[in-house]
């Protein structure tokens, strides 16, 4: 292939390859078991994919609207009325969208402009800082410390400026699998009032929580909904991360910006399956029991990890557990994942790569959205180092 003889400044200078692509193929060229993507090794259901399957030979398979298809945006305003007391309108305020990954890119350049501030968590998910860079906005860090990884108000409000348009919020938090509590969100509340400033809440794991814990949704909250975008996903509620289908909910003004974009973004999303989650989300045992699912998983996990010489960062939603490593070395995080993969055959990922000056704490992120043999697998080798 010829190289390109022009030259060009790069949009986004200082990202390389995610992080999950390159530890999932560091897992593959050295046949390790790989707990470092965030994705489940069993199966869909059968029934939702039969589902799939009977609407594409139906010949639903042309665009659907461009919001998303208006059956689907009907169950989903009630589930969200039932689960949190909320009142989207269907017609207006809810788009169906390719994964959340879409929903969050498309609601953050729907509203951030040049120069605009945005309040980040970290360790973040690494979705956030190149659609805010490449927006032309600036992400503002708040550091989360281990053990707790909770968010400090104080620190927060110390750092809002006149340029500060939007705060984001992930709970259950990817990677440390904290999650927020009514007390955060009524702190957020009140010091927001009076401000212009917009939340983009990111609730992919809101059904994956733990130990009789309440999701906190900012849809609870009628204060927060009305300046909120709130995105989720359906490849975390079904097990089918491969379909990138999720969903953005924001109040009708903001709705309209964001729709300005995602017409240019992707324009509409896949039809059968929109067709077929539809009919799926009706029966709530779909998604009910999703919190009990994997929690027996954690604990199956860290039940294993007894005797490990690893220290188990407590996991309270999201297919995550973080485990502390500093009783057996004081190596780099990312130069651990990779001797772990290497040489042990477990591939994971370093926290550091979560945060923008990759703060080194010594700890490691580990799925467990995997079938129990799997998980034994895994705890077997960690045990032995
Ligand atoms: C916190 C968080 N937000 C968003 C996403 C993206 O979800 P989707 O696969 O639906 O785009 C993920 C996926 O790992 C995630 O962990």
């Amino acid at each position: 292939m010829p190289h390109y003889p022009g030259s060009y400044g790069s949009k986004l200078p200082d990202i390389g390859t995610s992080i999950f692509a390159v530890m999932s193929k560091l897992a593959a060229d050295h046949n390790a078991i790989n707990l470092s993507q965030g994705f489940p090794d069993f199966e869909v259901s059968e029934k939702l994919i039969n589902l799939v399957n009977n609407y594409m030979l139906k010949g639903n398979n042309q665009y659907a609207p461009m919001p998303g298809l208006p059956k689907l945006r009907e169950v989903i305003a009630d589930k969200v009325n039932n689960l949190y007391g909320a009142k989207y309108d269907s017609d207006k305020e809810i788009n169906i969208t390719a994964g959340a990954t879409q929903a969050l890119y498309t609601a953050i350049t729907s509203v951030i402009k040049e120069d605009d501030e945005v309040i980040i968590f970290e360790p973040a998910y690494d979705s956030y800082v190149p659609a805010i860079k490449l927006n032309g906005g600036i992400p503002v860090y708040v550091e989360l410390k281990p053990p707790n990884y909770r968010i400090d108000w104080k620190e927060v409000k110390g750092r809002i400026t006149p340029q500060t348009r939007m705060i984001i919020l992930n709970s259950p938090h990817n990677p440390t699998g904290s999650v927020l509590r009514a007390s955060d969100m009524e702190q957020l509340q009140q010091f927001l009032k009076g401000t212009d400033i917009i939340i983009l809440s990111d609730e992919v794991y809101e059904h994956l929580i733990f130990d009789d814990k309440q999701h906190e949704s900012i849809c609870k909250y009628p204060e927060l909904v009305s300046r909120s975008f709130a995105v989720f996903s359906f490849g975390k509620t079904f097990h089918a991360t491969g379909w990138k289908m999720g969903y953005c909910l924001a109040p009708e003004e903001l709705m309209k910006e964001f729709r300005k974009v995602h017409q240019f973004v992707v324009f509409t999303c896949n039809t059968p399956v929109q067709h077929a989650i539809a009919d799926f989300l009706k029966d709530k045992k779909n998604y009910t029991g999703l919190g009990s699912f994997y929690q027996q998983k954690r604990d199956h996990f860290i039940n294993a990890l007894k005797g490990s010489r690893f220290k188990i960062i407590p996991s309270y939603g999201t297919y995550f557990q973080l485990l502390d490593y500093s009783s057996i070395t004081d190596e780099k995080e990312m130069d651990f994942a990779v001797r772990l993969t290497k040489e042990f055959g477990i591939a994971s990922i370093p926290v550091s790569v979560f945060y923008h000056n990759m703060s080194e704490n010594t700890v490691l992120r580990f799925c467990f959205a995997k079938k129990e043999e799997t998980l034994d697998k895994a705890a077997e080798i960690l045990c032995k180092i």
